[in-house]
């Protein structure tokens, strides 16, 4: 059913668009089946944007229209690998390091003391569910050092993405200018060292994060990951169907600890879902914990707060 073109998707780019329509029929076999498979969902107002972004795919295989390419998806030999091309294309690679800081440090600064003050021996596991180049996993493990517990304690940090293609970035350990945007300058002089004209950071940063692939549209690759004390799914909801955030929600709920918690981007909420998981306050931020949980966590986290404040104030240290 493939046809090759070694012309390659940068040299199709840009005039194919209008070369293919998306009528109505493919427009709902094609949406459906990508909801399906990436939890993605592009409703009426997007159709442009999605065959833009399919006309490279349609070129690329040697195809003339989009119902081919739906088949191809469906049916093709090599489907598996046509899905990963596809979540490629509609990844959105945007991203930062110290992005939605209070989060981070609520990680590091409430979370983690916490969990090793009553856990002493377990590793604290957090997760980056749509981990994108890695930003989110590196500020995470920056965040740690600076608290002093990288380097001190059992912790495992996993980054994750449905793209291949953002996961072999993230492993890259190589970013521009554009990731920097927000990290305070002093901890990219202290975390990062030159990479050519680019950055990459200190041995102790890069090996504390590992990665992987994970579709979260499919609940086996990820129910593992989901027992994490620790995710930020942050950024990805936003273009996901309502059904198929509830079922990753629902995923979380039922994998992770009961002392377990969930960071969502500033735009996304589950409180319509009808999901057990409410809203608690952790030092400057928010995130969702088990239904019936906030005010035991959020008590935890006080006399944690308070007896190492205690202790600072009598010791000095
Ligand atoms: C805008 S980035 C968010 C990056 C980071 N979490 C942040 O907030 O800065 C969205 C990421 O979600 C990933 N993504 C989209 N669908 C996904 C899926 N079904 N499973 C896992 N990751 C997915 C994309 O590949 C992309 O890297």
């Amino acid at each position: 059913m493939t046809q090759n073109n070694s012309g390659g998707a940068g040299r199709l780019r840009g005039y194919h668009s209008e070369l293919f329509a998306l009528a109505d029929a493919p427009f709902s076999l094609l949406r459906e089946l990508i909801m399906e498979k990436t939890g993605m969902y592009f409703d009426d107002a997007k159709r442009g944007l999605l065959a833009d972004k399919l006309s490279e795919l349609v070129a690329v295989n040697g195809l003339t229209s989009f119902l081919d390419y739906y088949y191809l998806l469906r049916h093709d030999e090599n489907a598996d690998a046509h899905l990963n091309a596809l979540m490629n294309r509609l990844s959105v690679p945007e991203t930062y390091f110290w992005r939605q800081s209070e989060q981070i440090l609520a990680m590091s600064e409430v979370i983690a003391p916490t969990h090793f003050a009553t856990k002493p021996r377990a590793p604290l596991r957090v997760w980056s569910a749509a981990c994108c180049t890695g930003e989110e996993p590196v500020s995470l493990a920056i965040a740690l050092a600076e608290v002093g517990l990288l380097d001190a304690q059992p912790i495992e940090i996993v980054g994750t993405d449905g793209s291949p293609a953002m996961v072999a970035r993230a492993r890259a350990n190589s970013f521009g200018p554009r990731s920097f945007r927000q990290i305070p300058a002093n901890l990219k002089e202290r975390y990062f060292e030159p990479d050519g004209d680019r950055w990459r950071p200190i041995e102790r940063i890069r090996r504390a994060v590992s990665y992987d692939v994970a579709n979260l549209a499919v609940p086996a690759e990820f129910a593992g990951l989901a027992t994490a004390d620790v995710i930020f799914c942050r950024n990805v909801f936003i273009y996901f169907a309502d059904d198929v955030i509830r079922r990753v929600a629902r995923t979380f709920c039922e994998r992770m600890p009961d002392d377990g918690c969930v960071f969502l981007g500033a735009a996304e909420s589950l409180t319509r879902l009808n999901v057990d998981l409410e809203l608690a306050e952790i030092g400057k931020a928010f995130a969702y914990v088990k239904a019936g949980r906030r005010h035991h966590i959020e008590r935890t986290n006080s006399a944690i707060l308070a007896t190492r404040t205690a202790t600072h104030v009598t010791t000095g240290h």
